[in-house]
């Protein structure tokens, strides 16, 4: 059971405290009623409304706090095609920390735009097999040693999972832990849910209360079949986000109860949905998570399901709207 108190009204509601006026505006995010679903019983944890639209604004802010504490370093690399990157991108530039980001070359424009509007420089890779020496990965490494940098590595750092127990499931605990029986979200590096489960878990044992945790990846993305010991598939999916599986050590599976796998198509569908009918504009992997909760909330009368929105539609405009 975490020692640390849930935030109250006299207590500052993050654990990473910061004078920065942009820095704090990460975290506190709003928890909503997803208006498609019966009153109370389906909410949507906002993570679409930090600074950059996504919840990897915490594990930046959290990981390279943590090391500028240390102060031995003064430039930060990361490798990531995703949020991550311009995450990482915004937190150095407020922490006054050159930042390299390496990424595939065929990296979104969108996801490309936040790298470069905060000032990191971007090294686009060829797009080769993982076990390549240019892969993005790698690629990131050699800089990291070159440079003698800090690399955040949010697939291996368990600051990443960690983050999420001590800030986002202490939050969703807070907001929701009177009547949540169902956490629901989308799994990459597993760092949001598994952190996140971790601690509301806990707040529920300690409440003598209980919390299924079910984790969303796609139909050809290998989460569930880690989860499940099988054989992987083929990885084959356009969701940004869900993970190729292998060994993630980021992946706390003791706090998963289930997984469950949606197929592309229904994750966008659901995403264009949510926009269309109910105003709410999120991404394709809030879209798969999303259509999980759902089916929860019809199948299950007595639950009361959260499901976390790792990021917002903004990014996406093309491959949801643009037919
Ligand atoms: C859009 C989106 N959804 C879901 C995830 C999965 O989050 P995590 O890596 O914490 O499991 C990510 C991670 O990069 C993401 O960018």
């Amino acid at each position: 059971m975490s020692t640390e108190p849930a935030p109250t009204k006299d207590a500052p509601s993050t654990p990473f405290p910061t004078d920065d006026p942009v820095l704090s505006m990460i975290g506190d995010t709003p928890m909503i009623e997803y208006p498609g679903a019966e009153a109370g019983r389906l909410r949507c944890k906002m993570e679409s409304e930090n600074p950059t639209r996504s919840m990897k604004d915490r594990v930046a802010m959290g990981i390279l706090t943590k090391e500028l504490e240390r102060g031995q370093y003064d430039t930060v690399v990361e490798a990531s095609s995703g949020n991550t990157a311009g995450a990482v991108a915004l937190v150095a530039n407020r922490l006054g920390l050159t930042c390299k980001l390496t990424c595939p070359e065929t990296t979104s424009p969108a996801k490309i735009g936040y790298m470069k509007a905060f000032n990191a420089e971007v090294h686009p890779c060829p797009d080769v097999d993982s076990d390549h020496p240019d892969h993005y990965r790698a690629a990131a490494r050699r800089l990291a040693d070159e440079e003698g940098a800090f690399l955040v590595n949010q697939y291996h750092n368990q600051g990443n999972p960690t983050v999420h127990y001590r800030w986002t499931g202490r939050e969703i605990w807070s907001q929701a832990g009177s009547t949540v029986t169902h956490l629901v979200s989308a799994m990459g590096t597993g760092g949001l849910l598994s952190g996140s489960a971790r601690r509301v878990k806990e707040e529920a044992e300690a409440a003598g209360r209980d919390v299924t945790v079910v984790g969303v990846d796609a139909s050809k993305s290998n989460i569930s079949t880690a989860f499940y010991g099988e054989e992987p598939v083929p990885y084959d999916t356009t969701v940004e986000g869900l993970g190729k599986g292998g060994e993630l050590p980021t992946m706390w599976f003791d706090y998963i109860d289930e997984m469950r796998s949606v197929p592309d198509e229904r994750a966008y569908r659901q995403a264009r949905e949510a926009a269309r009918q109910h105003g709410l504009l999120i991404g394709p992997s809030a879209g798969a998570a999303l259509a999980v909760a759902l089916d929860i909330h019809n199948s299950q009368p007595d639950a009361h399901v959260v499901t976390i929105v790792c990021d917002g539609g903004e990014q996406y405009f093309d491959t949801l709207f643009g037919e």
